[in-house]
């Protein structure tokens, strides 16, 4: 039987694929050694099942992304038939290319890490691939990168506080997203011009479009400090844009991003639950529902 496990990146997010699925999440005993290792416990038995694990791996990735290595490792260890591993969130995608001489390409340690314990499959939501452009670039098992941008525009179409709206994506990389979500919507979309000045300083332009007088959407993949979303709203504004409302996939929101971003203006802000946060309206549980039965587990 199928059996779906949570790592505390997303415990209530597997808790709510498992009901979807008519389950229950498998149980499991995280905790810490007095002198800070992490113990992990599968409290059910696992041997000869399929399983399902899901760990997205974002506020303290290292911690996390151990966590999901002693839990795969460990489930097949327990002798489970196959592990198909839903990564929602995947960190240190950013650092996909050495941009200075020596530096660590992260993105391909972390994907060889995450093959290594003997996930037969994996699958990621919106993964900030930017100059990987395909998850079979960097991973030899079956891969997959779904996206929550038709979930997204669902809900924003469903709550109904834009008219006619333009969606923005806010870097050339955002195209991708800016066209599922628009077409999703039947809007039509642009992207503006990022030029990064700094870890948390980016200076934003408008490629092509005209947005005055208009209502707009900006969806990119991740919000961290939000800097990139605030130059967005200051430029949109600039240009006489009506309204605007913000939606990412992943909402890490350091540096008080979700503060600084109302601030700049924006009416509504909304992510996803691939990262626990104050604006995880969206969850992606039926995203994930939809793949486990697509790829026939249950
Ligand atoms: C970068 O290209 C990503 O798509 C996001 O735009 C970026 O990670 C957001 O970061 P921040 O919120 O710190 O500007």
């Amino acid at each position: 039987m199928l059996k779906i496990v949570g790592g505390s990146g997303s415990d209530a997010l597997a808790t709510r694929v498992a009901l979807e699925l008519g389950l229950k999440a498998t149980r499991l005993e995280i905790r810490r050694f007095p002198d800070g290792e992490k113990y992990l416990r599968v409290l059910e038995d696992v041997k000869g099942e399929d399983i399902v694990a899901i760990q997205s791996i974002h506020h303290a990735p290292d911690d996390l992304l151990f966590e999901y290595l002693l839990l795969v490792d460990t489930l097949k260890d327990l002798g489970a038939k196959k592990v198909v591993s839903f990564i929602p969130y995947f960190a240190y995608a950013r650092q996909d290319e050495r941009f200075h001489s020596g530096e660590a390409l992260s993105f391909k340690t972390v994907c060889k890490l995450v093959e290594s314990v003997g996930t037969d499959e994996v699958y990621t939501i919106d993964t900030h691939q930017h100059r990987v452009l395909k998850s079979s670039d960097v991973f030899s098992i079956p891969s997959h990168n779904l996206s929550a941008m038709p979930l997204l525009a669902d809900y924003i179409s469903k709550t109904g506080g834009l008219k006619k709206p333009l969606v923005i994506g806010p870097d050339a990389e955002a195209e991708q997203w800016a066209k599922i979500a628009a077409e999703r919507m039947g809007a039509d979309y642009d992207v503006f011009e990022k030029k990064r000045l700094g870890d948390e300083n980016v200076e934003v332009r408008p490629r092509k479009v005209s947005t005055k007088d208009r209502d707009v959407l900006i969806v990119d993949d991740i919000i961290s400090t939000g800097g990139t979303i605030v130059e967005a709203l200051k430029t949109l504004f600039s240009q006489g844009a009506k309204r605007i409302e913000v939606a990412c996939t992943h909402p890490i929101l350091v540096s008080g991003a979700l503060s600084k971003i109302y601030e700049a203006g924006a009416q509504n802000v909304i992510g996803t639950d691939t990262v626990p946060s104050p604006i995880s309206y969206v969850s992606v549980a039926p995203l994930i529902t939809e793949h486990v039965r697509k790829a026939g587990l249950t």
